[in-house]
């Protein structure tokens, strides 16, 4: 990093690479940092593209529908990502304390496994969850919604990589 040539950007990395005089990252932390955002950024986009191009072309309907209105494209990225999302599961939380998930009991110390693509197709929250529909109203915005919810766990379920 030291040898990076240039003149630093408004970008995130030349932000993280920028002399900060609180709270430092050291060199390691900074490429494992950078690594992960530009892995966890990468793949998951790469895959969202490739599963909603197969999506649309099985579904000329709705493509249709977006060549129609390209208006639709925010809901469509929404549904596409609830419909053929990457991400199949998230990593296991450990409950923290006695508690239950739906009508499950959890107890300290027991893991949650989410899988965020089963939540996706929950009828309970979707109305004809196996249904590529462009228009849907209720929007896989409340899908992210629930899955940071899920991830926080309400406090109550930590995330496999944390220790604390
Ligand atoms: C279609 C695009 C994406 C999808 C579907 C997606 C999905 C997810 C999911 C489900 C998690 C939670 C995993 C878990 O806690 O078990 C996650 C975490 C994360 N994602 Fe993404 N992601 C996407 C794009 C990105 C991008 C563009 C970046 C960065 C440039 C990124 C960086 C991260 C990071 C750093 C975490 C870990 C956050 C933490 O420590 O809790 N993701 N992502």
């Amino acid at each position: 990093m030291d040898s990076l040539p240039g003149t630093p950007g408004s970008d995130l990395i030349s932000e993280l690479l920028a002399p900060h005089q609180h709270d430092p990252l050291s060199a390691d932390e900074l490429v494992a940092l950078i690594t992960n955002l530009v892995v966890a950024g990468h793949i998951t986009t790469v895959n969202l593209i490739a599963n909603s191009t197969e999506a649309l072309l099985t579904h000329p309907d709705q493509l249709a529908l977006l060549r129609e209105d390209a208006t639709l494209m925010p809901h469509a990225v929404n549904e596409l990502m609830r419909y053929c999302g990457p991400v199949v599961r998230a990593l296991p939380r450990y409950a923290t304390c006695d508690t239950t998930v739906g009508n499950t009991p959890v107890r300290t110390g027991e893991a949650v496994l989410p899988v965020v693509s089963a939540a996706n197709r929950d009828p309970a929250a979707f109305t004809d969850p196996d249904r590529l529909d462009l228009g849907r109203t209720r929007s896989s915005r409340e899908s992210h919604d629930r899955r940071h919810r899920a991830r926080r766990g309400g406090g109550v379920l930590t995330p496999a990589r944390r220790t604390t």
